[in-house]
């Protein structure tokens, strides 16, 4: 089958080498994505914005089509003014939130999401869309519950005091957001990664402890991937696809502290398109993975397709970068399905 291209509503490019290495993967499939700005530093300015999509054209392989929207890093301090300006001028096209030390990079994200209820009321105002890491950090939370309580705690009084303002509940994991949002406002949608669709919390101990299957928010239970895949394969607008490839080298994620995140930019399409395969949805596998991310974000979708076939086949285990070595999600197994651009 042939769908028009993907676009990844939740990617991280990191930079430099890095960068270099990882994004042939997402662009030979996607014809765009929204990418995450936890850089060091992160993308907090204008012209560190401007600079950053600067140098992931540059990284581009010749010939590649592919177009980066950037989002910008909320922190207590930044200025409304600059998030808004950023967001008319085209320099992002969303911000994300980060509550402080919830996840990688994020140690200069927001303390108390009332510090920035300015920039907030400021983003509403103009239609912009706010992402969110949705968990709460309080040691005293459970960190399988830290979803389920931000969405109580944290995001529906904020959709409360910003009754304008657009979300998107980022890489969601469990059945709790997939009420939150399928039975929510309009203003609300989620994206879903690939490898949320395909594991359950089972994987993270699969015949001993599998570093590379831990990424924030962690993998949930069964009846949670259920329920994801339910909301994925629904066909309803809200829903889409961001593959939250996460790319860390091997030596960080197999060590005492592993680094959080999944690399799954290869592999994350052609299994998104056989998980559709598998529950009689391929009829919804554009939906999801091209046209409904840019909807909600106002951009045209691709005038371009990407193939999709039922041929089987095995990814590698790992893409070398001038660091080091970093796994690939589902590298190794068997794909029954494969991109084919
Ligand atoms: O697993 C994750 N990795 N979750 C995040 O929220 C951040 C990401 C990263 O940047 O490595
Ligand atoms: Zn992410």
């Amino acid at each position: 089958m042939r769908i028009r291209r993907p676009f990844d509503a939740h990617l991280h490019l990191r930079d430099g080498g890095m960068l270099r290495a990882v994004l042939p993967s997402t662009a030979s499939h996607c014809a765009g994505a929204l990418v995450m700005p936890n850089l060091v530093p992160p993308v907090t300015t204008r012209a560190s914005a401007q600079a950053y999509r600067a140098r992931i054209l540059e990284a581009l392989p010749p010939g590649a089509s592919f177009e980066p929207q950037l989002t910008a890093y909320l922190t207590d301090g930044i200025d409304p003014d600059e998030v808004v300006a950023g967001f008319e001028a085209g320099d992002w096209l969303a911000a994300k939130l980060y509550p402080a030390h919830a996840t990688t990079n994020s140690a200069h994200g927001v303390t108390d999401v009332r510090r920035i209820d300015p920039v907030l009321a400021a983003m509403a105002e103009a239609g912009m869309t706010l992402c969110v890491h949705g968990e709460v950090t309080r040691p005293d939370v459970d960190i399988f519950d830290r979803e389920a309580a931000f969405l109580d705690e944290i995001l529906a009084p904020m959709l409360q005091r910003h009754p304008t303002l657009r979300v998107v509940v980022e890489h969601a994991t469990t059945k709790a957001a997939a009420d939150f949002v399928l039975q929510g406002e309009e203003r609300v949608a989620m994206s879903i990664t690939a490898h949320h669709l395909w594991w359950n919390r089972n994987a993270l101990f699969q015949g001993g402890l599998r570093p590379h299957a831990y990424c924030l928010p962690v993998l949930k239970r069964e009846r949670d991937r259920e329920a994801l895949v339910a909301a994925a394969t629904s066909g309803h607008p809200r829903v889409f696809f961001g593959s939250d490839s996460a790319p860390h080298l091997v030596h960080r994620k197999e060590t005492d502290c592993g680094c959080a995140g999944v690399f799954s930019a290869p592999t994350a399409v052609p299994a998104v398109a056989a998980l559709f395969a598998a529950h009689g949805a391929l009829d919804r596998l554009e939906g999801f993975l091209s046209l409904h991310g840019p909807a909600w974000y106002g951009l045209a979708p691709s005038d371009e397709t990407l193939g999709l076939d039922a041929v089987p086949w095995s990814p590698d285990v790992q893409i070398d970068t001038v660091e080091g070595p970093v796994r690939i999600f589902l590298g190794g197994d068997e794909l029954a399905w494969r991109a084919a651009p």
